[in-house]
């Protein structure tokens, strides 16, 4: 059984309010990530954010089980987790400010699980330079420069064995995605091809684009 988690219980502050519930192309954000779940998840819980009423929730979301999350996003994998089916025989979390996830992914991740992975994210290559700054005497300078050949940038679903997910938030750490929890572990994290359309939505920036890509 495929379970997934949807975490939307952030406060955008980047973007200044709340993303995942905003309508785009005709439904909420939150609502397009649950659907791009439902491609293999037989159970969906959504983790909304604690200072929220429920007539404040946008009409179509649709899940199986919704919770209220932390203050950071850990926190609120965490609270999801609890209410995951005791049979889930992998658990994928999803961020709900990514609607343009497609099913594609989701297969990609969930099949890298059945094939007996740890976890799996994916993840798209680099294309900018990367380099290294720090702050001397007010300004900005470069310390380094990375291989850019071995970089990527992640992105969700990722998709995990339940026990490797629940171990990784055992400790109650934190971190910016679950499979850096997984790899303090020691465990090996597989990577499949990302889509450069699954962009995240961080700023306003952003939504020009995922409009282009729902409607
Ligand atoms: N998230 C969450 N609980 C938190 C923080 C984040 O469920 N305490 C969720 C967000 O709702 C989002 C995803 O994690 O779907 C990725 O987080 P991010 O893009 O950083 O969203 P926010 O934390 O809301 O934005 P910001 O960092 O700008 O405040
Ligand atoms: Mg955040």
């Amino acid at each position: 059984m495929i379970c997934a988690i949807v975490v939307a219980a952030g406060s955008g502050t980047r973007f200044g309010g709340r993303k995942q519930f905003i309508e785009v192309a005709g439904r909420s954000v939150v609502a397009w990530s649950i659907a791009a779940c439902r491609s293999v998840a037989s159970q969906v819980v959504v983790v909304v954010p604690a200072d929220i009423t429920p007539e404040d929730l946008p009409a179509d979301l649709q899940a199986d089980v919704v919770v209220v999350g932390g203050a950071t996003r850990a926190d609120s994998v965490r609270a999801g987790l609890a209410s995951i089916h005791p049979h889930a025989t992998c658990i994928i979390v999803h961020d709900a400010a990514r609607p343009v996830a497609g099913a594609a992914l989701f297969h990609a991740v969930t099949e890298a699980i059945a094939q007996g992975a740890a976890a799996a994210i994916c993840a798209t290559p680099v294309t900018d330079t990367v380099k290294v700054v720090a702050q001397r005497d007010g300004r900005s300078i470069v310390v380094d420069t990375l291989d850019r050949s071995s970089l990527v940038a992640v992105q969700t679903p990722q998709a995990f064995a339940p026990d490797v997910l629940r171990a990784a938030h055992a400790s109650g750490g934190d971190a910016t995605d679950d499979a850096g929890l997984v790899e303090a572990l020691g465990e090996t994290v597989v990577v499949v091809p990302g889509a450069p359309t699954n962009v995240k939505i961080t700023d306003a920036s952003d939504l020009d684009l995922i409009r282009a890509s729902l409607s």
